[in-house]
């Protein structure tokens, strides 16, 4: 069993870095979110726990509480767990002079903890609150400008810092985590993306024992990765199933086959459009929609399961995926139900041991960086991510053939434009048209027309949990929204979304 470390999650911007982080450094870590984390959390395997930063006070009569008193692991609180470690202990935390930004730490005292800094440190600020004065057994270990930026209680191995180590603006933010991993929890290597593909691979063999598995193949890198994976453990005993829901994006389901064809993976295509419309007449509620095309998706493949006698579901699930389907743990918030995750029918599969996960631990640049690894053709690795409810999670209100068809036009041509600028100047995650549920007057050929509202989005993103939107230029989204409108008749107006995520989500629904 490989070491690991935990971090809570109190909701920093910066916790999935910790995480990934340690991960850089070959040790695995998982993020769980603070209102779910219980002292059974940390089992034999888990060697240290963190208490990330978020943008509560300690004082906060919502803020988190982890119960981390009698847990017998070295526990590092970064910001607000910084704040909250010392204040579960009886130190005084007040409200301070908020610091954000670079800030200077002098070191005062030796530790583990701050092995190998210097007197000085330029590190990364974000916070309200201070540890004012600490309990008896604990010591100093750094002041910033009068405030405790480093704390230490040695015996009981609890350490506090102020500033930020996970985040790259912090100089020694690497040591500072080598030391807290390494020579504070003792933790040995045990993640490396090269040992994960070969044990990944004798895993599903030990899995399947000879028997047959199906893939659930959406042509995204999750899925195909999890198929080129389960292809090497499997060879001729998997089909990779791909379904085309007719919610796909123009062109994609001829790409799908073309990039499989000489991959070696036996791909079976089911043409199921009319059902999926059929089951999605009349529905307008985004969640209900997810929860009808999901179990769809699920019945299709246990059809074919059945068909093929195969005992075992493979999907490209990630991290992310079970974060928001609240599957990571029991009481995150749903904040949508991705397509292969919190379907009922896979949950009872997935607890008697018949749904394979490889990838699930993972987030998407990790994924990629297997498919590079596992030397998967360039354009697959590269591909836009597109979710499996398809072009349904991008019409507001009741999907229909139509219009689907007018999102499905407006998306092509979006694509299109994107595609010709230079690569630096294009979304680094995705980008897509929505077809809203707004309708707007216009004029074409001289006379009124009232017709759709179509939204360009256009993100960046390293990991999905958050996502910038791309600046593009305002003559390029003009070219773009004339494009559109001119030849899609049914659309008289195209805007583009400027929200970020958080607060919105990546996809419309
Ligand atoms: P959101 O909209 O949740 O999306 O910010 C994060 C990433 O996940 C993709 N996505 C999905 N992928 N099944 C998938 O395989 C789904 O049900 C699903 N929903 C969202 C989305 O395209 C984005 O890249």
């Amino acid at each position: 069993m490989a070491d690991k470390i935990l971090v809570i999650d109190c909701g920093s911007q910066y916790s999935h870095l910790i995480t990934r982080e340690i991960r850089r450094l070959g040790v695995f870590s998982e993020l769980i979110p603070a209102g779910s984390f219980n002292e059974k959390f940390v089992k034999e395997d888990v060697k240290g726990v963190i208490i990330s930063g978020g943008p509560d006070s300690v004082y906060n009569k919502e803020a988190p509480k982890p119960s981390v008193k009698n847990i017998n692991v070295p526990l590092l609180g970064i910001c607000y767990g910084h704040h909250y470690l010392a204040h579960i202990m009886k130190g005084d935390v007040r409200k301070g002079k908020a610091e954000y930004g670079k800030a200077v730490i002098e070191v005062k005292n030796n530790s583990a903890l701050m092995k190998g800094l210097s007197k000085k440190e330029s590190v990364w600020m974000s916070h309200g609150d201070e540890v004012y004065s600490l309990p008896k057994e604990f010591k100093i270990l750094a002041e910033s400008d009068g405030c405790i930026a480093a704390f230490a209680n040695e015996g009981k191995n609890i350490y506090g810092l102020q500033f930020h180590p996970e985040v790259a603006h912090t100089r020694n933010g690497k040591k500072v985590m080598k030391n807290f991993v390494f020579d504070i929890c003792r933790c040995k290597k045990g993640w490396d993306m090269g040992d994960f593909i070969q044990k990944s691979i004798k895993e599903i063999e030990e899995h399947c024992k000879g028997k047959k598995a199906i893939v659930c193949l959406s042509g995204g890198i999750d899925s195909s990765t999890a198929a080129f994976l389960s292809a090497k453990a499997l060879g001729k005993d998997l089909t990779a199933v791909y379904v085309d829901t007719g919610l796909m994006r123009e062109g994609e389901t001829e790409e799908v086959k073309e990039l499989f064809r000489n991959s070696g993976l036996k791909l079976i295509v089911l043409h199921e459009e009319e059902r999926f419309y059929k089951v999605l007449k009349g529905i307008t509620d985004p969640e209900k929609k997810r929860r009808i095309i999901g179990q769809l998706f699920w019945d299709i493949f246990k059809e074919k399961l059945k068909e093929i006698k195969a005992d075992y579901i493979i999907q490209g699930t990630i991290y992310p995926d079970r974060i928001e389907s609240a599957q990571s743990s029991k009481h995150a918030s749903r904040i949508k139900t991705h397509h292969n995750v919190a379907i009922k029918d896979i949950e009872e599969w997935r607890r008697q041991g018949k749904v394979i996960e490889p990838l699930q631990d993972l987030y998407k640049d990790e994924v990629r960086e297997i498919a590079r690894r596992m030397k998967m053709p360039m354009k697959m690795v590269e591909r836009q991510p597109f979710p499996g409810p398809g072009l349904a999670a991008r019409i507001e209100g009741e999907v229909t053939k139509e219009k689907a068809g007018i999102v499905r036009k407006a998306d092509k041509i979006f694509r299109e434009e994107i595609d010709k600028l230079p690569k630096n100047r294009r979304p680094t995650w995705q980008y897509f048209a929505v077809l809203s549920n707004a309708k707007a007057t216009g004029v074409k050929g001289d006379a009124r027309a009232y017709g759709h509202v179509i939204v360009l989005r256009a993100v960046d993103s390293k990991e999905t949990m958050t996502a910038n939107v791309t600046k593009l230029s305002h003559e390029f989204l003009e070219n773009v929204a004339t494009r559109i409108a001119n030849t899609i008749p049914e659309v008289t107006r195209v805007v583009y979304d400027y929200t970020s995520k958080p607060p919105s989500t990546i996809e419309w629904e």
